[in-house]
């Protein structure tokens, strides 16, 4: 095998960024840290950096065509001796093909195969080409650490479970992240007892369904892990999301009741209020039984936030089918939604479907949607006007004066003090709300 790279010159120092949702990001916490224990070093400019990683995302839209966009752009500078590398899930989709159109990139590996990452790395360094972590995807394995290198010092992930068997109709993951897997409730509970040691305070326990998970030994349910985590000394909140309805259960809700580190706030992707697009969409229930899921969360003893994702324009959704989806933002009151146009993706079920709704017109549905959501936020954020609530503090913005702090509700409160220094970063304060808007309040410290 040629060597392009002399040991002189061997990779050291690397640049990663990362597109996606927070488990990409996470993922990125663990390859950082897997990378400085092999030894690397990480830095902020691409220019300067031996090994370029992007960790990629391709959930809607022509993402693979930005990465190769973004590669192009870049290329220039492998002739200093740079190596490429493609990680997450646009490289699992595109796998070797990546080669083919951008030569100069040495590793493509998606998640499911990150376990070996010091392996490809030594494959890196004894300058090898086009090195792979692709077939990983049956694995029962999860990537685990001990090296995470977590950006923020009082608030971490912990993913709990891996992949997804759902396939949905529309959706890549199960493609590209391979099939569910979930870590042991010893190891979940380890690491997290780890990072109330080190002094963080928030948890989120992450999973593409993270209420899917079920205890490689079968010791806890996902409630009972949930409970656990929040029953740690030192850990003041804990965080779990995606949750999907299939597998929300009522002990989720009597968790929430009864451990109150736990948060109020649960994210409940509902996709479409009608039962026929979700009947296409392969979700498996009806409006009526997320709906009553929905009751268990309403039926809390203390008020607990909804949010949503949504689809519009899946293929054959008539204007009455998304009709459907706003009046059920009418009746939940979610107090936020995160809502895509539907965009058809490779491998996936329902590439087969016509895309029949024009952009424009699923510009339109997205547009009337948000207003309509926009309209119930305002209602929903104002009602906490003169409430006294514990906010963590995520940061100052020294222009306005203000400190921002983040609600168990995971709401944005902004607020001012009356004291010469302002509370640092990780700190709990209790703020009440003076004012709101749409997606945030406003405060003063008390
Ligand atoms: N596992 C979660 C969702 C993970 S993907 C669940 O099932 O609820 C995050 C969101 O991206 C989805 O909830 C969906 O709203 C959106 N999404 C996924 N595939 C999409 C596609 N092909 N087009 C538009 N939006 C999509
Ligand atoms: Fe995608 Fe459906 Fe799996 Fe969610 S449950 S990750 S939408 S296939
Ligand atoms: Fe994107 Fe993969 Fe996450 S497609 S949303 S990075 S699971």
């Amino acid at each position: 095998m040629p060597s392009v790279v002399s040991n002189e010159t061997r990779a050291r120092t690397f640049y990663i960024e990362t597109f996606g949702c927070q488990m990409n990001a996470h993922d990125s916490e663990k390859v950082i840290g897997t990378l400085q224990h092999q030894g690397y070093t990480r830095i902020e400019t691409e220019e300067d950096a031996d090994l370029i990683l992007y960790n990629t995302c391709s959930i809607r839209d022509k993402a693979e065509q930005k990465v190769f966009n973004r590669l192009n752009d870049y290329k220039k500078l492998y002739k200093q001796g740079k190596r490429f590398g493609v990680l997450g899930c646009v490289a699992q989709q595109e796998g070797e093909k990546i080669f083919e159109r951008a030569p100069y990139v040495s590793l493509v590996a998606g998640s499911a195969s990150y376990r070996k990452l010091p392996e490809m790395l030594a494959q890196l360094e004894r300058g090898e080409q086009r090195i792979t972590g692709l077939d990983d995807r049956q694995t029962e394995e999860t990537f685990e650490t001990e090296f995470t290198a977590r950006s923020n010092p009082h608030r971490g992930y912990i993913t709990i479970i891996e992949g997804c068997d759902k396939f949905c109709a529309y959706c890549v993951v199960p493609f590209t992240r391979g099939k569910e897997r979930s870590r042991a409730s010893t190891s979940v509970l380890a690491e997290a007892r780890r990072m109330a040691d080190a002094g963080y305070t928030e948890i989120q326990l992450l999973g593409q369904n993270v209420n899917s998970y079920r205890d490689l030994e079968g010791k806890k349910t996902f409630a009972e892990l949930l409970a656990a985590v929040g029953e740690i000394p030192g850990i003041r909140r804990v965080r779990f999301t995606t949750s999907h309805p299939r597998d929300f259960t009522q002990d989720i809700v009597h968790a929430i009741d009864s451990v109150p580190t736990l948060c109020d706030h649960v994210h409940l992707p509902v996709q479409s209020g009608s039962s026929r697009v979700l009947h296409m969409m392969q979700r498996e229930y009806t409006r009526d039984w997320y709906l009553e899921r929905i009751g268990w969360i309403k039926s809390a003893k203390r008020p607990i936030s909804m949010t949503t994702d949504v689809i519009v324009g899946f293929p054959g959704e008539t204007p009455a089918d998304f009709e459907e989806t706003v009046d059920l933002l009418g009746e939940v009151q979610y107090d936020g939604v995160f809502a895509f146009k539907y965009s058809p993706r490779p491998n996936t079920p329902a590439i087969t479907m016509a895309d029949s709704i024009p952009d424009m017109e699923k510009s339109a549905r997205l547009q009337v949607l948000l207003d309509r959501q926009r309209e119930i936020q305002r209602g929903n954020y104002s009602k906490h006007i003169g409430e006294k609530i514990e906010v963590m503090v995520e940061g100052h913005n020294t222009a306005r004066g203000q400190v921002i702090g983040r609600t168990s509700q995971n709401k944005t409160l902004n607020f001012t003090t009356k004291q010469p220094i302002l509370p640092a970063t990780g700190n709990y304060l209790k703020v009440r709300v003076t004012n709101s808007f749409p997606n945030s309040l406003v405060g003063e410290a008390v």
